[in-house]
């Protein structure tokens, strides 16, 4: 694990994993068929994929450097929690993603992200209307080492999105 994190100079803070519980809660009500997911950022324990696949959902991993991706032709929609150190890269890549077809995506970030001046800039530059899917729940994730949830995150989490099935472009589940 320390060793793939050493090769792609992943920081020690990306590494944690999303619970069960929030993919649980706010899958079932994006998504009521199977659908086939692209997940980037499969994390240290595959947590995420294991749980999409058990919601019942197709998933495509991949694990070579998302920044050197293009879109899976199969993927209807990207859902993941990327690494928080490289957000707004991850969050203009996805934008510049989007072609003459929509690329659907959800990406988990802290909730201050979606107003601050880089996003404000980026929706500008690119002239697109994300959306903002706000769980029920403060999400508390899981130690990379210890694979324990540590019931201690300080701040929010809300799903910055595009393309998604809901009605508004803020959403709160
Ligand atoms: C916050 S973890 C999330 C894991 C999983 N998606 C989840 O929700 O539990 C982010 C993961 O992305 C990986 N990662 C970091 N930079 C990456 C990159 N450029 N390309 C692909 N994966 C990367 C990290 O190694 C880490 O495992």
């Amino acid at each position: 694990m320390l060793k793939a994190c050493a090769i792609r100079n992943v920081k020690y803070s990306d590494l944690w994993e999303t619970p069960d519980t929030l993919w649980n809660s706010v899958l079932p009500k994006l998504y009521t068929k199977p659908i086939r997911i692209w997940e980037p950022f499969v994390g240290v324990t595959n947590r995420s994929t294991k749980i999409f696949k058990e919601l019942g959902h197709d998933v495509i991993e991949t694990t070579d450097d998302f920044f050197t991706l293009t879109w899976p032709e199969t993927a209807d929609v990207l859902i993941s929690n990327p690494p928080f150190s490289r957000k707004f890269e991850v969050l203009e890549k996805l934008i510049q993603l989007q072609e003459s077809k929509t690329h659907p995506f959800m990406i988990l970030l802290p909730s201050w992200v979606f107003a601050s001046a880089t996003v404000r800039t980026m929706v500008k530059k690119y002239k697109i209307d994300l959306q903002i899917v706000v769980p029920s729940m403060r999400v508390h994730y899981y130690h990379p080492e210890t694979h324990q949830q540590v019931r201690k995150t300080a701040f929010d989490s809300v799903f910055v999105g595009y393309g998604l099935p809901v009605k508004h472009a803020l959403t709160y589940l």
